[in-house]
């Protein structure tokens, strides 16, 4: 398991990477006045989460998640009643979360506190219904939405492409300084920023809804390789 940690004003950010069936990057908040702590999308792991935190003096108060899959979500029950942490999710996936816990939910631009922190939410539906990106300062936490130099899949119950086109443009507004961290290790490195991928993700680059959906659908049908490096524009477009 590889480990980092981003320390910002109000806050750290630490990000553990790789654990699980499907690998994914486990995200911690930890507020530094009240020491309280917000876990987003914990999976695979529920006691190490826990003793993590506890470890650095602090309390798991709260679970942010990205979307309904099961790999973004599987430890959460444990983890609320371990801790009586409040689980907050995307208005939209409601339908598809399979969750037992009471559930807070959020909607676009809606802000959030943990302690002295906040984090807006971005509404980013595509890869599920209700999928959300929490933007901290400095950091997006975009779970499957967005990875370094691609994005996630259209195909499982809720997903669209067209909305995924949608929310790249939202996503292109973010501020170029911004770090993006995501739910999976997938690209050709793990620190990136929003720059560099409104640079080279190709999903960012496709400027038209066509090309977009041609780009994603032939990726499903295996004619369009899954991009993990900075692109140009032309080589998108030459892949379609
Ligand atoms: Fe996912």
């Amino acid at each position: 398991m590889k480990l980092q940690t981003f320390k910002e004003k109000t806050y750290s950010l630490d990000i553990m990477y790789h654990l699980g069936t499907y690998e994914n990057s486990i995200h911690f908040i930890f507020d530094h006045e009240s020491k309280t702590c917000a876990i987003i999308d914990p999976a695979w792991h529920a006691d190490l989460f826990i003793n993590y935190a506890k470890d650095k003096g602090y309390k798991i108060t709260d679970i942010w998640l990205t979307h309904w899959h099961g790999d973004h979500t599987n430890a959460a029950d444990e983890i609320a009643q371990k801790t009586g942490a409040k689980i907050t999710a995307g208005i939209n996936e409601l339908p598809y979360l399979d969750i037992k816990n009471d559930l807070a939910t959020v909607n676009d631009d809606d802000v959030i506190n943990l302690g002295g922190t906040t984090a807006r939410i971005i509404n980013t539906p595509g890869h599920t219904a209700g999928g959300i990106c929490y933007l901290l300062d400095g950091h997006i936490v975009a779970g499957d939405t967005l990875f370094v130099y691609g994005a996630g899949h259209c195909s499982l119950p809720g997903a669209s492409i067209k909305e995924l086109y949608d929310s790249m443009q939202k996503l292109k507004k973010v501020d170029d300084n911004v770090m993006l961290h995501c739910g999976h290790d997938y690209g050709c490195k793990i620190n990136t920023t929003m720059a560099e991928q409104k640079s080279g993700n190709a999903y960012l680059l496709l400027d038209s809804e066509a090309d977009f959906t041609s780009f994603v659908q032939g990726m499903s049908k295996g004619l369009v390789a899954y991009p993990t490096e900075a692109l140009t524009l032309k080589e998108v477009k030459a892949m379609l």
